[in-house]
């Protein structure tokens, strides 16, 4: 352990590690808490709205804005014309989402043309006056279409291979063909997207983008305006949720806000209402799986050929490391010797998926564990068993490799497992379910309790990285500026927890301030669960170095040795003396020591080469279990969740209870992405569940009726991360998992558990009572 680390580990029982409440939870519950739309309206602000395509997939031909432009209240319409730089908003570099559409458009939705007018109102009733002539051209929707037309690839798929999966398939005992179906996702945040923009002097704009990477906002904005980065400034105290939906997304509005006002020289603000955000904003991909698999009588997997095709919407967005990610976590917690996983990123004429909570890893270890359920029912086993007997090895054993050829180092799985086995008293509550199943005619439930391991850093090993900012004022409180974007799960409050550990002052002393490019430049999106890790160690290495800027001014003036200066609950002491922690910072202000710094951290180890499809992407896992139990309907497909049991890694907890929200969060969220939550676009192409009245997120009554969550207090991160603790955000999204295979339990029950019922994802009702009757029917 180096220096630095040992520095930050003496003050472990400090506020670290603490259940502090959320900074912000008092401001949410009673609507206090300032989102962009609160924000005092700028004199003459102006407001815009989308003009969207009707069509699919088509040529413009023609478009008359006459009577939109006529519209009273209309300043002025946009069209892609308008751009003075490149008309392209599309993420990484792509150069393929149009910021409007000139020539054609690629999906129902497509913003075409943008209104700015006095008021909301007008902006809304003008844009829907366009006279817009189109070339209808051929088009597909979906995984399947898409297959059928021979679509091209959205961006690049990727190949992952150890052993020799195909000769293996051949050689085994047992083998099994199938296709999984899994569904995507609306992000519904509660706070929809929103860009405020207010044009300085010069080539100035300031603009408040609810986003999750600022950076990348700042980025197109000068991109979309040919204005260079340093007349951009992106401000974002908080979002009402972002869960992906805004690693990307929020680029169009902020680059049309930003393009009206400067062209305008007024504010100019846009706010999708819900059914257009739903419309515009790409989800959750969805998946088709088709898999392969060999395995041996006591239902060890030897083989697997698995192929993942994805619906990328009209353009790359992120795409390929979404689908990258779903191929890392194919392998869910299990030892796979001969394994061939490959993936489609495919072109559909629907809006760009993109980043949704776990990114493409719960798409891929829901295909994983559907395998093993495949397994367990051709042998007649539960399927917990066949989980354990495929689980990865410890170290030094031979199963540890992954089909990335990183080796899992860090596994506690199988602890993670048995714990829950028995605290949760799952076997013996699967026998009576067992039991009850037997006699009951209509009611039938189900019992699953599957594992999460989870690889944490970006797969883009350049986003592993981060910045702070931290200033100490003479009175002796603190600053503090990071890279990281609040979107209401603790970021911000565990940052602060870390700066108030290192100089052990009570975190009230610390200002959390809203995130701003002006401040941490080219930070990366808060993403991949990995905002404390990156912006915890960078504002601990710059509190780090205002600490030893403060305990060298104390060596010298009181001429002590330095470890006789130590930093205790809101004071210091030296030598003999302890001063107030203000006083201390005040007389190092008259002793001109500098009280400002600015942090940084990259995460180490980690390397990866994707055409290879070899290295270590991730630095270290996060690991968890949940166990579910269900009651189904046989005659009508409804079901009820009686208890879910969850015990989750998150290392050394940096706030339990912010930790355990993230966990029955990221539960009850990725139950709704299994059961009711369901996309449906009709034959036009056109997305009909675009609103609540016909999308269904789950409800507070939808819960499990007895929710247990427990952390695995035991657990400590190998790596020296920030407090030994591990990401928490995207983990137990995948926990969820336990309820579709505690659904597909209980329709197996109807077939004497004989038969694989391949569920498919979303099991909504219809297709719990579809697989029931399929299963009756034999
Ligand atoms: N929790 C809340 N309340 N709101 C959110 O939008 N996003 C999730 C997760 N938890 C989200 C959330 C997603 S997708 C990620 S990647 C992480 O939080 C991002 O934050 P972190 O890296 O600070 O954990
Ligand atoms: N997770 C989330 N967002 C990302 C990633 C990732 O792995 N890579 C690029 N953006
Ligand atoms: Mo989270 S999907 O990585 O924003």
């Amino acid at each position: 352990m180096d220096k630095a680390s040992y520095e930050l580990y003496k003050y472990i029982n400090g506020p670290m590690h603490q259940p502090l409440r959320h900074d912000s939870a008092h401001k949410h519950v009673s609507g206090s808490a300032e989102y962009i739309d609160d924000i005092p309206e700028p004199a003459g602000l102006l407001h815009g709205a989308l003009g969207m395509a009707d069509r699919a997939h088509a040529e413009i031909v023609s478009m008359d804005l006459s009577a939109v432009k006529a519209y009273p209240g209309v300043v002025c319409v946009l069209t892609g014309k308008d751009v003075p730089g490149v008309n392209d908003v599309s993420s990484g570099g792509h150069h393929d989402e149009p910021l409007l559409a000139e020539t054609k458009v690629e999906f129902h939705g497509q913003p075409i043309f943008a209104v700015i007018a006095e008021t909301r109102d007008a902006a809304r009733r003008a844009a829907r006056l366009a006279k817009i002539e189109y070339n209808d051209l051929p088009f597909w929707t979906d995984v399947d279409g898409a297959l059928e037309n021979g679509a091209p690839l959205v961006t690049s798929g990727m190949t992952l291979k150890r052993g020799e999966p195909e000769e293996e398939l051949a050689r085994a005992e047992h083998r099994i063909q199938g296709t999984m179906r899994i569904g995507g996702q609306e992000h519904f945040y509660l706070e929809s997207h929103i860009a405020l923009a207010i044009p300085g002097e010069d080539e100035d704009v300031t603009v408040w983008s609810s986003t999750q990477h600022p950076s990348e906002v700042q980025h197109i904005v000068g991109h979309v305006l040919d204005i260079p980065s340093h007349a951009i400034t992106v401000n974002v105290r908080r979002m009402g949720g972002g869960f992906g939906g805004k690693e990307t997304q929020g680029n169009q509005f902020a680059a049309l806000a930003a393009l009206a006002a400067k062209k305008l020289n007024r504010a100019v603000k846009f706010r999708p209402d819900r059914d257009e955000d739903m419309t515009v904003t790409g989800k959750r991909h969805d998946f088709r799986m088709d898999y392969d698999v060999a395995f041996d009588n006591e239902g060890r997997l030897h083989a697997l050929v698995a192929n993942f095709a994805a619906r990328g919407g009209y353009s790359a967005d992120l795409s390929g490391p979404v689908t990258d990610r779903a191929l890392f976590h194919a392998d869910s917690s299990y030892f796979y010797p001969h394994v061939k996983l490959t993936s489609q990123p495919l072109k559909t004429h629907t809006v760009s998926n993109t980043a949704y909570r776990g990114f493409g890893g719960p798409q891929g270890m829901l295909g994983g564990e559907r395998i093993i359920e495949e397994i367990a029912y051709a042998l007649g086993k539960d399927p917990l068993d066949i989980r354990k007997a495929n689980f990865y090895g410890q170290p030094g054993s031979e199963r540890v490799l992954t089909p990335y050829h990183q080796t899992v180092e860090d596994n506690i799985i199988a602890r993670v497992v048995e714990e829950l086995e028995t605290s949760c008293d799952y076997q013996a509550r699967r026998k009576a379910i067992v039991e009850f199943n037997r006699t009951s005619p209509v009611i039938r439930k189900g019992i699953a309790l599957t594992p999460v391991k989870f690889g944490i850093s970006f797969t883009m090993t350049a986003f592993n990285q981060a910045g702070a900012l931290v200033h100490v004022y003479q009175d002796g409180s603190f600053h503090l500026n990071h890279g990281g974007t609040e979107m209401g799960q603790g970021l911000y409050t565990k940052v602060a927890q870390v700066i108030a550990d290192c100089f052990q002052v009570d975190v009230e002393r610390v200002k959390i301030t809203a995130t701003t490019t002006g401040k941490v430049p080219n930070t990366s999106a808060t993403a991949a669960s990995s905002g404390t890790d990156l912006n915890g160690m960078a504002a601990y290495d710059a509190a780090r170095q205002i600490k030893e800027r403060l305990v060298a001014f104390a060596v010298e003036k009181f001429a002590v040795p330095p470890d006789e200066v130590e930093f205790l609950p809101n004071r210091v002491r030296v030598g003999s003396k302890e001063i107030p922690f203000p006083d201390f910072v005040k007389q190092a202000y008259f002793a001109r020591v500098q009280l400002s710094a600015a942090g940084f951290y990259k995460t180490p180890k980690i390397h990866w080469d994707r055409a290879a499809g070899r290295g270590t992407p991730f630095y270290y896992f996060a690991y968890g279990a949940a166990c579910s139990e269900v009651s189904i309907d046989t005659l009508t497909g409804e079901y009820l969740m009686d208890r879910t049991d969850i015990l989750h890694d998150v290392g050394k907890s940096l706030n339990p209870a912010i930790d355990i929200g993230q966990i029955e969060g990221g539960f009850v969220q990725g139950m709704g992405w299994l059961t009711t939550e369901e996309l449906w676009w009709d034959g036009k192409g056109r997305l009909r569940t675009h609103a609540p009245s016909t999308y269904k997120i789950p409800l507070a009554s939808d819960r499990p009726k007895i929710f247990n969550t427990r952390l695995a207090e035991w657990s400590e991160n190998a790596e020296p991360t920030i407090g030994r603790s591990k990401a928490v955000g995207e983990p137990p999204f995948m926990l969820a998992i336990s309820v579709l295979e505690a659904l597909s339990m209980a329709v197996a029950s109807v077939a004497d558990y004989k038969v694989c019922p391949r569920l498919d994802a979303p099991a909504t009702p219809e297709r719990v009572l579809m697989a029931v009757e399929r299963l009756k029917r034999g």
